[in-house]
């Protein structure tokens, strides 16, 4: 029986897990690996914040979710299959953890967020090649 995710600690524990499913010969794993050489150190203590303000009411994430993602846009389109993909990886770290209420609506939110970003820069990217 999996436990519900109820402290920083769990979500330092799904985000840590999502990011290393990631493989650099996949669709997302790619742009972070290969494409923009993340920094971990860097990325993933600002994921946590982001996460625990989701989930936890944390008030610790001061960020600009969306400006990161309008850089890689730049050099890679992203399309609805990267978001699909993204949500893919996601959905399975968090099952593979945890289960509860929280749990699902981490799977929620992430969902309603992947998918209006994946409406918004499809929107731009046709915005775009007609321009
Ligand atoms: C197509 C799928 C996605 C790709 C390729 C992607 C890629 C990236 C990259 C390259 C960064 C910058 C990392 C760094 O250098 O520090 C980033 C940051 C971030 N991503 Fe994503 N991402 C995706 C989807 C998502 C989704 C669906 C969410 C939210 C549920 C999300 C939330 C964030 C946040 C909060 C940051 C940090 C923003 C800040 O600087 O404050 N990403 N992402």
């Amino acid at each position: 029986m999996k436990s519900d995710i109820s402290s920083k600690e769990d979500i330092q524990v799904f985000v840590n897990a999502f990011y290393k499913s990631m493989t650099s010969d996949d669709l997302v794993g790619h742009i972070f690996l290969d494409v923009m050489h993340v920094d971990w150190d860097h990325h993933l203590p600002k994921m946590y914040d982001f996460w625990e303000m989701l989930l936890l009411d944390g008030h610790s994430y001061k960020g600009a979710p969306m400006q990161p993602h309008l850089l890689v846009n730049q050099i890679v389109p992203l399309t609805k299959a990267h978001f699909e993909h993204w949500i893919t990886l996601f959905t399975n770290t968090i099952d593979s953890l945890f289960e509860g209420p929280k749990a699902e609506e981490a799977k929620t939110k992430a969902y309603n967020i992947a998918q209006t970003w994946a409406y918004k820069f499809d929107y731009m990217n046709k915005l775009d090649k007609i321009r």
